[in-house]
């Protein structure tokens, strides 16, 4: 007897980036001298978790009660008025419009998006690099992903193959979804520039007027970019009331507790009605998937985003993960290109992806060298936030 529903009988059972990690670990823990690029979170360069002390010591003063009780289903309204003024406090246009509902970390917010903005069956579209959970997402929601070249043949963003992709994808679905993650690319570590982000808007902008297309921007890497968040959001100020903007928030790593659990999605709809009826949505959403968030997550996450000087210790504390990110960003560009490797500009962030024809094979060769990183199809993920700057030369040396 065959209980378990059709579509759910052949699911793989371990997330291959998660199982390359175990496998690193275990040959470390036996001695060996291993390189692990795998890891999706920043590692100091002794290769410990790398953790805000700040953001530690407001999660151990969180008051029982509030750890133990429930959390309001959209979210506590000062942990949300406190995400909508840290994101958009530089676009008095955007904070105006906006709603927000808590999520279980940025992933959260992505689900919400799928859900209530695509009609079941209808697609998502990404780049062609993308984080693999963005398929998972569709796949468990009934949806689908379908991608546009990423990169033209001068290395840029293919903003044509975007309007291309779109145009397509608008001529079969009624309404259309785009994930873009920026800054900081996972997993390219490509970030587009303000004038990348007025042509994405045109397109953006010109389909907006035939169908609903609504863009989610996937921030979770906004903390260590190389520009501040302020110069894309007043890219894409344009977009209000024309083109849907929604943006996935995430507290791990902004505050390197991925564990914790926080995000949130965050809508801009100028239009009160309509702006109404989408927090209703959202919290129904809420209700009908986890209830509701983490309550005392929430609490210390609010307490660092507003307490002034709380947030400056996590500001000054995060500065300096982000400088030791840079110099490991560094030292890959110089070696990487005087190698000549080919990969996307890379300005900092967590990962980077080196353009390889055989990736599985190539990473499989690596791992033999002690080496590990994340085949991904067309590339080889380099997770350069878990490589110490001194391991650098070895990994590019491998990659070459
Ligand atoms: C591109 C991207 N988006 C969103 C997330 C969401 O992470 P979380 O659910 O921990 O906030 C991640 C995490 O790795 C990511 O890489």
């Amino acid at each position: 007897m065959r209980h378990l529903i059709e579509s759910r009988q052949d699911r793989p059972t371990d997330d291959p980036i998660f199982a390359l990690n175990r496998e690193a670990n275990e040959r470390r823990k036996n001695g060996e001298s291993i390189v692990n690029a795998t890891v999706g979170a920043l590692l100091d360069d002794a290769g410990k978790l790398a953790i805000l002390p700040t953001s530690a010591r407001a999660i151990r003063e969180v008051p029982e009660e509030a750890w133990a009780g429930y959390a309001p289903i959209a979210g506590s309204p000062d942990f949300l008025k406190a995400v909508l003024d840290d994101l958009l406090g530089s676009s008095p246009k955007l904070r105006a419009s906006a709603t927000a509902a808590a999520t279980p970390g940025g992933s959260g917010a992505l689900r919400h998006a799928i859900a209530n903005w695509l009609q079941p069956g209808q697609a998502v579209l990404t780049t062609s690099f993308y984080w693999g959970p963005y398929l998972t997402l569709a796949d468990e929601a009934d949806r689908k992903l379908q991608t546009f070249s990423m990169f033209g043949s001068d290395g840029q963003f293919d903003v044509e193959a975007l309007d291309r992709a779109l145009g397509e994808v608008l001529l079969h679905q009624d309404r259309a979804l785009i994930f873009l993650n920026d800054p900081c690319h996972n997993p390219t570590g490509y970030s587009l520039r303000p004038a990348e982000w007025r042509e994405v808007v045109k397109v953006l902008l010109r389909h907006g007027e035939t169908k609903p297309v609504t863009v989610l921007l996937d921030v979770a890497y906004s903390a260590y970019g190389a520009t501040d968040l302020s110069a894309m959001l007043h890219e894409v100020e344009p977009l209000l009331g024309k083109v849907g903007l929604l943006l996935a928030w995430s507290a791990s790593k902004q505050f390197t507790h991925y564990g914790l659990r926080v995000g949130a999605l965050v809508v801009c709809e100028p239009d009160e009605v309509a702006r109404a009826r989408t927090a209703a949505a959202l919290s129904y959403s809420c209700r009908g998937t986890w209830s509701n968030c983490n309550a005392g997550g929430m609490r210390a996450i609010a307490r660092l985003l507003t307490d002034p000087a709380l947030k400056q210790a996590c500001d000054e504390e995060r500065a300096k993960l982000a400088a030791m990110l840079r110099a490991r960003v560094a030292a890959f560009n110089a070696l990487a290109s005087a190698k000549g490797l080919k990969y996307p500009r890379y300005e900092g962030g967590f990962f980077v992806t080196v353009f390889c024809a055989e990736a599985q094979k190539k990473a499989a060769e690596l791992r033999d060298k002690g080496i590990y990183v994340v085949p991904t199809g067309k590339g080889l993920r380099i997770g350069l936030c878990s490589v110490a700057e001194a391991d650098v030369p070895r990994l590019v040396d491998a990659l070459g």
